[in-house]
């Protein structure tokens, strides 16, 4: 059951992906309005939820670039795609959202298209970090800004989903990978209480 459980976290699939994914929106949402208000982001701007699993972060992202704005949704997950293409598709057919089936390593974007991104608790899914990060430098122009949602490693290595599937990383690690692909830390802001806290880390092109 842990292991099914794990694995509809990673791809949301078919009926009980649909049931996760709205799970997912009530248990993150406090954490996904951190990250997008860590972005800054202007109004007007084309902004960007990579992993955007139940979709409450491309809601939000909607709200903040306003009706002049744009918004890009990627997710792994045909079953995500679809069950957000319904819920907004108001916001799809006037071209103000804009979803692509696709992995964060190989990113249907234009380069330097994207002021803010935001990919929350995806990159445990991921095995090749610089080749995402590389994909994250690629897309954002040469102001934007993308945060990196986790939940804190240790905490997360105390939850029974976690060896199913789950690579944790450290901060460190994360930030190293950032770094090669020529993106700097420049916050670490904590969402939720004490050590267990999860951390957004927002990145921005080195200068
Ligand atoms: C745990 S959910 C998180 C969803 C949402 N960001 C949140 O925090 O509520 C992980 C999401 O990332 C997606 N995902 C996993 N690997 C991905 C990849 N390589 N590229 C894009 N999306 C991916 C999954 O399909 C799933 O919707």
């Amino acid at each position: 059951m842990l292991a099914g459980f794990a694995s509809q976290l990673g791809l949301p699939t078919g009926l009980r992906g649909r049931a996760v994914g709205a799970m997912l929106n009530r248990s993150n949402r406090g954490t996904i309005a951190i990250a997008i208000r860590e972005l800054e982001i202007p109004s007007g701007a084309v902004a960007a939820d990579l992993g955007f699993g139940g979709g409450v972060g491309l809601e939000m992202l909607l709200e903040r670039v306003g009706h002049q704005g744009q918004v890009h949704g990627v997710d792994l997950s045909p079953t995500m795609v679809s069950r957000a293409s319904r819920r907004f598709g108001r916001d799809v057919a006037s071209s103000r959202l804009h979803l692509h089936t696709g992995s964060i390593t190989q990113l249907p974007l234009d380069d330097a298209s994207i002021q803010a991104a935001i990919t929350i608790n995806t990159i445990y899914f991921i095995a090749d970090l610089n080749r995402a990060f590389s994909e994250l430098a690629r897309i954002l122009t040469p102001s934007g800004r993308v945060v990196v949602g986790i939940g804190d490693p240790e905490a997360m290595a105390r939850m029974p989903t976690t060896p199913y599937g789950f690579k944790l990383r450290p901060v460190a690690e994360i930030t190293a990978a950032a770094e090669s692909a020529g993106l700097a830390l420049r916050d670490d802001k904590r969402s939720g209480q004490g050590d267990a806290a999860a951390h957004l880390l927002v990145f921005e092109h080195a200068s």
